[in-house]
């Protein structure tokens, strides 16, 4: 397997250097570098970020750089962290108000999505021109869009200046679902919630008047890890659940299940993989000897 090799801070030094931007957007090209940053950053699905202004003027920002990530106890809880550039309304509103909603919005937002994007002028809402409809929160002062099919309230935690944006860490206080999309996941086994409704991802942006081009997924289906390899009883367990699971479904011996214990113990003692190298070349070799087994 070849690769191409990209010295990413080389290339985002010179578009600095090269004053290469787009009114404050970066956009690599492959005619300039032969990269593009769609290989840094995945297709992710896009939302609005909702705030208000020291007036009380609702601003509505799509935004595409973030996602939600989950805290374990204590303080468990969903968090929001996503990226906005310094220049935008909603990043000023937020370092004021320190609270927003999160919309996800669907395919059949396109339209209103590339509206709420147009440099609209500080104070119109944007959910108005856009002709969407304000849902009311509970946990904080800011709503949600009606339209979307999953409205986050979002009391901002924490940020962190990032080259010229701000990244913003929110801590998930409630969340509306539209009803018809929750009854259908509730009906569907592999429940796949937002994986399952049409939403749109930030997939590039070309063309000799720059467009944003969206992405779908297919949300019809869904592909199954393993059954049969991993911990039976939860998602990803530990090194002992795990290798019970293995002996009781037949992938590994007593014996084996025994000498994977001992090696795993002989390797915590010590994970210098030069100090350690035999015990650590023996521990890899028969897991992925026993990964890779067929178990009937
Ligand atoms: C689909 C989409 C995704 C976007 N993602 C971001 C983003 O992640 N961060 C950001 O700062 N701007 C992003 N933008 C650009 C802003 O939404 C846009 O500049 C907007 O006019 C800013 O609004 P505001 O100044 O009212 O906050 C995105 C635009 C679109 C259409």
């Amino acid at each position: 397997m070849e690769h191409k090799y990209f010295d990413v801070a080389e290339i985002y030094a010179d578009i600095e250097a090269k004053d290469k931007f787009d009114m404050g957007d970066i956009l690599t090209k492959y005619e300039d570098y032969g990269f593009s940053h769609r290989w840094i950053q995945t297709p992710v699905a896009c939302y609005f970020i909702n705030t208000y202004d020291q007036n009380g003027n609702l601003n509505s920002t799509p935004v595409s750089m973030g996602t939600a990530m989950w805290g374990e106890p204590a303080e468990c809880g969903w968090y929001f962290c996503f990226n906005m550039h310094n220049r935008r309304q909603g990043r000023k509103n937020l370092m004021l108000t320190r609270e927003c909603t999160v919309s996800y919005y669907t395919a059949d937002l396109l339209t209103e999505s590339w509206i709420a994007g147009m440099p609209i002028p500080s104070g119109i809402s944007e959910a108005d021109v856009a002709k969407m409809t304000e849902l009311p929160s509970k946990q904080v002062s800011v709503p949600g869009i009606a339209e979307c099919v999953s409205n986050l309230e979002v009391k901002i935690v924490d940020t962190y200046p990032l080259s010229n944006n701000t990244l913003f860490i929110g801590k998930v206080v409630s969340c509306s679902v539209q009803k018809d999309a929750l009854e259908r996941d509730m009906a569907i086994e592999d429940e796949p919630g937002l994986g399952g409704v049409d939403l749109l991802y930030e997939c590039s942006i070309t063309g000799k008047t720059p467009r944003l081009n969206y992405g779908r997924l297919d949300t019809a289906k869904r592909y199954r890890t393993d059954d049969k390899l991993g911990d039976e009883n939860r998602w990803i367990g530990n090194f002992n659940t795990w290798m019970d699971s293995e002996e009781k479904r037949g992938r590994i011996t007593a014996d084996e299940h025994a000498k994977l214990l001992e090696l795993n113990k002989a390797w915590g003692l010590n994970r210098d993989p030069k100090a350690n190298k035999a015990v650590k070349d023996e521990l890899t070799a028969l897991l992925r000897d026993i990964c890779w087994r067929e178990v009937k």
